[in-house]
């Protein structure tokens, strides 16, 4: 069912200091801010060869990472992204096992453009775990 690790996202007190660090002290290959008022967050990719690390910083009062960075607030690891080939399959199979989808169970369109979905943190050991359908 899962295919790669899409990405991992990090949530960050400050975008653009993390987005100094990894691109001046790492000398990674860091991509212009998003902003993404619907999902609540601003958001840069950091590019590796076999993956990604999305940086992301609170937008707006109701962001979805406001209370995880109230927690963590240094930052810390927020979701492992997982692709799918077909998020409602997914979705189903999951649900029919007893995992939690957040939400209204609805795929969203995430960052990249093709839909995504929320699993429950206390169903996957502690991680959010993000599903996003990734065609072929
Ligand atoms: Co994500």
């Amino acid at each position: 069912m899962l295919g790669r690790v899409n990405h991992i996202a990090l949530a960050v007190p400050d975008l653009e200091a993390a987005v100094a660090r990894y691109r001046d002290s790492l000398g990674a290959t860091v991509s212009a801010p998003q902003v993404l008022p619907e999902h609540g967050v601003t958001v840069v990719f950091v590019t590796f060869d076999n993956t990604k690390v999305e940086l992301l910083e609170p937008l707006g009062e109701a962001s979805p990472i406001a209370s995880f960075l109230a927690k963590n607030p240094d930052g810390g690891m927020h979701h492992i992204c997982y692709e799918v080939t077909d998020i409602l399959a997914a979705r189903d199979h999951l649900q029919a096992a007893g995992a939690r989808v957040l939400g209204n169970g609805e795929p969203r369109i995430g960052a990249h453009g093709n839909p995504v979905l929320f699993l429950h943190p206390k169903d996957f050991f502690g991680t959010l775990v993000e599903l996003e359908e990734v065609k072929g």
